[in-house]
């Protein structure tokens, strides 16, 4: 018996002595400047502010509070990771320096991830539960004005050539031009009846549809393809405008260029 109090004793030492390791790096360096720092300069409503430094600060700041077991590794590793992974998604103590076109972007992020229940993490939601949104955090999230500057309808015209960039860079891991992969081929997308690609197995909600693809559903699709079709299935989006724009421009001249 005595033995067995010595060994988990010995186990527990070995545990906390391996939590001093932080092999995906340490978040516990940066200064804690107290939660009023937060969100400085942003241009939110104060109820938005109040919801994300209330329920996304403890992992999305420098301000975290860590739980009482996170000194015990492996548990410590993981939860450092997830810090690190979101601090470095949106930091909301460096929020004054960041652009205000990539605090735009992040607004939008923003009411991406929680209209669609991906934040908090669920696994973090089973242990404090207290972090839950209610639909009226959503909604106020989601009512947020995220562009201070030029509405999101108006800017610089759509330019193919940086589109086939954009979707080089943004598409092609699931999308071909000619070919079914992931997604269905796009060169002709432009004027096509969503969901009509034979041989392509789309969700039974873009089969339905009855969307043809131009500029404004495309726009519709890139931005948030969950508002134009609830059951989709594609997990992606375009917050940028001026990429939604270019890439439309691309699909565009494709179709033309076929005539
Ligand atoms: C338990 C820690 C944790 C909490 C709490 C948390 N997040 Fe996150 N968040 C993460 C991690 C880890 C990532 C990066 C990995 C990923 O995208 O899943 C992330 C990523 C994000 C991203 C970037 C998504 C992307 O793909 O670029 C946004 C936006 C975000 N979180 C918003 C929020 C909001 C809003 C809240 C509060 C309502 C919140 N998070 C609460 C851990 C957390
Ligand atoms: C993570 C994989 C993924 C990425 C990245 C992705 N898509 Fe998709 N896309 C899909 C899937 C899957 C579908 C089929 C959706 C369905 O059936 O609901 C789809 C469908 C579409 C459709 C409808 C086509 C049709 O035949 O009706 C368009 C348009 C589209 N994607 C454009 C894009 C563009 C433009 C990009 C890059 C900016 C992109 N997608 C990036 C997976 C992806």
């Amino acid at each position: 018996m005595k033995y067995i109090v010595i060994l988990s004793a010995l186990f527990v030492e070995l545990l906390l002595g391996l939590g001093l390791f932080h092999p995906f790096g340490n978040p516990r360096v940066e200064p804690s400047k107290g939660l009023d720092t937060l969100l400085t300069h942003s241009t939110m409503p104060a109820r938005a502010r109040d919801i994300l430094i209330a329920k996304c600060a403890n992992c999305h700041s420098n301000e975290t509070r860590w739980p009482i077991y996170a000194p015990i590794a492996p548990g410590t590793w993981l939860i450092e990771r997830d810090v690190v992974e979101a601090r470095k998604k949106m930091n909301l103590s460096l929020w004054d320096q960041m652009s205000s076109e990539d605090q735009e972007q992040v607004m939008r992020e923003i009411i991406h991830e929680t209209k669609n229940g991906e934040m908090p993490p669920l696994q973090y939601r089973l242990l404090h539960w207290k972090s839950q949104l209610t639909p009226v955090d959503i909604a106020t999230l989601s009512s947020m004005q995220t562009s201070t500057s030029v509405p999101a309808e108006i800017h610089t015209a759509g330019d193919a050539g940086r589109g086939q960039m954009v979707f080089q860079r943004r598409c092609t891991g699931c999308h071909a031009l000619e070919d079914n992969r992931e997604g269905p081929p796009l060169a002709h997308v432009f004027g096509r009846k969503a969901g009509s690609v034979a041989g392509f197995s789309y969700s039974t909600g873009l089969k339905a549809s009855a969307i043809t693809w131009n500029e404004a559903t495309l726009e519709k699709w890139l931005n948030d393809p969950d508002v134009l079709v609830p059951d989709n299935k594609m997990d992606f989006h375009l917050p940028k405008a001026q990429e939604r724009v270019d890439v439309i421009a691309y699909f565009q001249t494709l179709a033309s260029s076929k005539l």
